[in-house]
C-alpha cells in the first residue's frame, strides 16, 4: 500500500527577476516498508521535493496523496497534525530550537502530541541513546558539533515512531561510523516496523542499502535502478 503518492507535481518558484521551476511533472509512490535513496546533483529540486512530499510547502500543480488524504484538500493546520503524527522529518540544515537543550528538542514533538511526562522521558531516552547521545542530553545545541546537532535532528524526527521518515542528507556531517550507525538504525526501524525510509542524499555508497534508487536532474527523474538483498551487504 502506497503510504505517500505525488501525481503530477510541480514547483516553481517565482520571484521578481525569474521563475525556476525546480521540479517538472514528478510522478513518485513510496510503499509501506519501503527504503529509498534520491541521488542528484545540488540545486536539482531534492529539498523542494521533501518540502512538497511532507506538505510543509504546496505544489504549484498535481497532488501529493499522505496515506491516502490529498494534502492539499486539508487545512493548514490539518496538514500540520497530519506531519507531526506520521511522518519524521529530518531537515538538511537540522531546525533546532536554539533555546532547548538536546533532550528539549527530542521531547517537543511529543508535547505536541500530548504525551505524558513518563512515557516522553523513556521515548526521548530510548532514541538519544540509539543515536549515541545520552550523554549530551542536556546541552544546547549551539554546545554540540555539526554531527551532534545531527544526530539529535534524527533522533527528534524518530521520537514520535512514524510511519514514514523521510531525511535530507542525514550522514552529510557524520564520520564513516556514525554515518552506519544511522543507516542501521534506520533499517532496523525498516525491517522491524515497516517504516517507509527515504534518503536524500549525494553519498552514493549509500546506495547499496535501498531496495531502489532514483536520480532527480533538473526537477525530473533521470533513472530508477535498485537492490534487493540489502541484507546480505549488512551482514
Ligand atoms: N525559495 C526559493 N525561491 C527560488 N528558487 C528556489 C527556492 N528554493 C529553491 N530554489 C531553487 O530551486 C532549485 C532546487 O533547489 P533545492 O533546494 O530543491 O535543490 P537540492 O537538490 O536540494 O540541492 P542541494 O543538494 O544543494 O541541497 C534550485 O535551482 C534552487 O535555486
Ligand atoms: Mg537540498
Amino acid at each position: 500500500m502506497a503510504i505517500l503518492e505525488a501525481k503530477g507535481v510541480e514547483k516553481v518558484y517565482q520571484n521578481q527577476v525569474e521563475r525556476v521551476y525546480a521540479l517538472k511533472k514528478v510522478d513518485f509512490k513510496i510503499e509501506t516498508g519501503d527504503f529509498l535513496m534520491i541521488n542528484g546533483p545540488s540545486g536539482s529540486g531534492k529539498t523542494t521535493l521533501l518540502n512538497l512530499l511532507s506538505g510543509i510547502d504546496q505544489p504549484t500543480t498535481g497532488e501529493i496523496y499522505l496515506d491516502r488524504q490529498p494534502l492539499s484538500r486539508l487545512s493548514d493546520s490539518e496538514r500540520t497534525v497530519m506531519r507531526r503524527d506520521k511522518v519524521g522529518l529530518i531537515f538538511q540544515s537540522f531546525e533546532l530550537i536554539p533555546v532547548l537543550t538536546a533532550g528539549e528538542n527530542v521531547e517537543y514533538p511529543l508535547l505536541l502530541q500530548k504525551i505524558g511526562r513518563h512515557e516522553r522521558r523513556k521515548r526521548v531516552k530510548e532514541v538519544l541513546t540509539q543515536v549515541g547521545l545520552e550523554e549530551q542530553m542536556n546541552r544546547l545545541p549551539s554546545q554540540l558539533s555539526g554531527g551532534q546537532k545531527q544526530r539529535v535532528a534524527i533522533a527528534r524526527a524518530l521520537v514520535t515512531r512514524p510511519k514514514l521518515i523521510l531525511a535530507d542528507e542525514p550522514t552529510g556531517n557524520l564520520d564513516s561510523e556514525n554515518g552506519m550507525r544511522i543507516i542501521r538504525l534506520l533499517l532496523d526501524l525498516n525491517r522491524k516496523y515497516q517504516v517507509a525510509v527515504v534518503i536524500v542524499t549525494h553519498d552514493l555508497t549509500l546506495n547499496q542499502f535501498a531496495r531502489r534508487v532514483y536520480l532527480l536532474k533538473d526537477g525530473v527523474f533521470a533513472d530508477q535502478g535498485g537492490v534487493e538483498n540489502v541484507e546480505d551487504r549488512l551482514a
